[in-house]
């Protein structure tokens, strides 16, 4: 079947109105797999006519209906394939900037696969609540994970000790600044309170900084006291307070941090 991402990458592609590029790929995908159909049309209707005369007629123009809509659908998906391959490229090379990053306790690490059922038990009240999803964001998030389907910029915390799935953490574009991108994590309840949270942001602002982005901003709420002293603690500063409209459709007073590379002074 074909892949449910790919049909939303492509109408990604097409709401952002390229629609004459579009359309050019079409007719040059309908021309390569038309091209080859038309010949064996044409070798096959000459040989039903020669042989079997003015009685495969009918034979004749449902070979022509099949062949038309198999290279429409054939030409059609081969299309969708191409640019929603694009546009996944786009989408990992503005969002998959970090690998894997390590630290004293975790391993940070884009999903596999096999992560589907410790991610859904890392999933609760508290984390859709702190990060204003929905049980239907989670749920689309695990059901990507679970299919290999592409998850911009998520990465999972896995445990050096015991391989366990300790938490999760996005890293996304910070809107319009291609110098910053936006942090956010979580732990799961059975982790909480050991450490992991402060542990994993340090490392991954660092890794941020250091694939050449100047700063990290992170957003949180008001009632978020355990963010707000992470933040606190690894030197990010309060930049901006307002309104924040989240995925769950609430909006909460929020809170915006923002942590900046820290440049050594030239000598
Ligand atoms: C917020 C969260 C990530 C904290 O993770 P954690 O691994 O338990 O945090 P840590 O153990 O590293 O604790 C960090 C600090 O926050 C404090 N803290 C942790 N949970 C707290 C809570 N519920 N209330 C108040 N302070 C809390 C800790 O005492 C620690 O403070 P300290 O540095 O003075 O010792 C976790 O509770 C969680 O996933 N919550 C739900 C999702 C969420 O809110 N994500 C953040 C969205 S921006």
């Amino acid at each position: 079947m074909f892949p449910m991402w790919r049909i939303t990458y492509v109408g990604a592609a097409l709401q952002q109105g390229h629609w004459r590029a579009a359309v050019r790929g079409l007719a040059s995908w309908i021309a390569k797999v038309g091209a080859p159909a038309v010949v064996v049309g044409v070798v096959m209707t000459v040989v039903w006519t020669v042989v079997s005369g003015s009685a495969a007629r009918g034979l004749v123009i449902a070979f022509w209906v099949v062949l038309v809509v198999g290279v429409v659908l054939v030409a059609g998906g081969l299309w969708m394939w191409r640019v929603s391959g694009l546009v996944d490229k786009d989408i990992r090379a503005r969002y998959d900037v970090l690998r894997e990053v390590e630290s004293a306790r975790l391993l940070l690490r884009p999903p596999a696969p096999q992560d589907a059922v410790a991610l859904a038990a890392a999933i609760d009240a508290e984390m859709l609540a702190g990060n204003g999803w929905t049980e239907r964001n989670a749920r689309v998030m695990v059901k990507a994970v679970r299919s290999g389907h592409p998850t911009p910029g998520l990465l999972v915390f896995e445990a050096w000790s015991d391989g366990a799935l300790v938490g999760g953490a996005t890293v996304h574009p910070s809107g319009s600044d291609a110098s910053s991108r936006t942090l956010g994590w979580w732990i799961g309840p059975r982790h909480r309170r050991a450490g992991y949270a402060s542990e994993a942001v340090a490392a991954l602002v660092e890794a941020i900084h250091d694939a050449g982005f100047a700063t990290v901003e992170i957003g949180t709420t008001e009632s978020n006291l355990a963010v707000q002293r992470i933040c606190d603690r690894i030197g990010a500063t309060e930049k901006d307070r307002r309104a924040q409209p989240l995925p769950n459709g609430s909006v909460v007073p929020g809170i915006w941090y923002e942590h900046r590379q820290v440049t050594a002074d030239k000598p």
